[in-house]
């Protein structure tokens, strides 16, 4: 017998990495005969407030903290005391300084609420901002996503409680790195469309915080940017481009497909020859342990 029998996955997801692990999570918990229902954090929609016996959160690290959208979601939560809860962070860079932190205001927010947070983890996804994660790195952390998604389903249907200790100067690291909320908000005004754009209106539709309106077939962009960055990469035209902070951007851009079958032979056994940089040695530690 599971320790749940129903479950609720709340997810906020920029480009696509958080909702592939939302995804895995809905898939092994259904398997595992654990009813999985889904909600999909976006600003404008109103949280559905219903009862579970256990709320896994899932958010993409942004500046070492949880997007904005995701602490107004849960402003908006009910109280349910004694639900267990878990929470997933996403990031590029992984477990390490400054983002050992990240997880602690949700955390607090959960507790707040009356929910009992039992497991919180760190999940890798290739980078979608500033430094590209390299291959194979890249390819390897989007095939050992439902190995990892799998593991955490098992610690958290047995009962394993796992929580951690967040470093002392990434508490306050995390603090600082709001402020990117409110520079989030300038560097949306500073979006434009270039003259590829062909007014399809994609980018007004998918935008998660409804920064974007369509006017005379070209967006336009307010100022409640989340710097999700999902209109940029997901433009078929590639034709949204920031107008400061431009190298925030990756240029080659971003995408997620899921490798081919002979992609996915690639292994991780000359790790030594693998370049990752400074900035990803949280990726190597992640993929070594499986
Ligand atoms: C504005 C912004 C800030 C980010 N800050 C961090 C960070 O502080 N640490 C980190 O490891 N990754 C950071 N990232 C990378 C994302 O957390 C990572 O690529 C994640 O997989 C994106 O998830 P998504 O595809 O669901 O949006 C940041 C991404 C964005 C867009």
């Amino acid at each position: 017998m599971s320790l749940y029998s129903k479950a609720k996955i709340a997810y906020y997801s920029g480009t696509g990495g958080t909702a592939m692990a939302a995804n895995y999570f809905q898939r092994y918990l259904l398997e595992n005969g654990v009813e999985a229902a889904m909600e999909h954090i976006m600003d404008g929609r109103s949280v559905e407030n219903t009862a579970q016996d256990l709320l896994i959160l899932l958010f993409p690290v942004h500046a070492f903290h949880a997007p904005a959208a995701v602490y107004r979601w849960l402003n908006s939560l009910e109280q349910a005391p004694g639900t267990h809860a878990a929470v997933i962070s996403v990031s590029g860079g992984g477990e390490v300084s400054p983002n050992t932190a990240c997880r602690v205001s949700c955390i607090r927010g959960l507790e707040k609420k009356g929910y009992r947070v039992v497991y919180e983890s760190m999940l890798i996804m290739p980078s979608n901002f500033a430094a590209k994660t390299k291959e194979p790195l890249a390819t390897l952390l989007i095939q050992i996503l439902p190995n990892k998604v799998k593991n955490a389903i098992d610690a958290l249907l047995s009962g394993t409680v796992q929580r951690s200790s967040p470093r002392k100067a990434d508490l306050i690291l995390s603090y600082i790195g709001r402020i990117e909320t409110y520079g989030a908000k300038i560097w949306g005004r500073f979006l434009k469309a270039e003259s590829s754009c062909i007014g399809c209106g994609l980018c007004a539709k998918e935008c998660p915080s409804g920064n974007i309106t369509m006017k005379n077939h070209r967006p336009q962009f307010g100022g409640k940017c989340h710097m999700c960055m999902r209109c940029i990469y997901r433009c078929p035209v590639k034709a949204i481009a920031p107008g400061i902070a431009k190298f925030v951007v990756l240029k080659e851009g971003y995408d997620l497909t899921v490798p081919s079958q002979e992609e996915a032979l690639i292994s991780f056994q000359n790790k030594e020859e693998i370049e990752a940089g400074s900035l990803f040695a949280g990726v190597i530690d992640y993929l070594e342990n499986k």
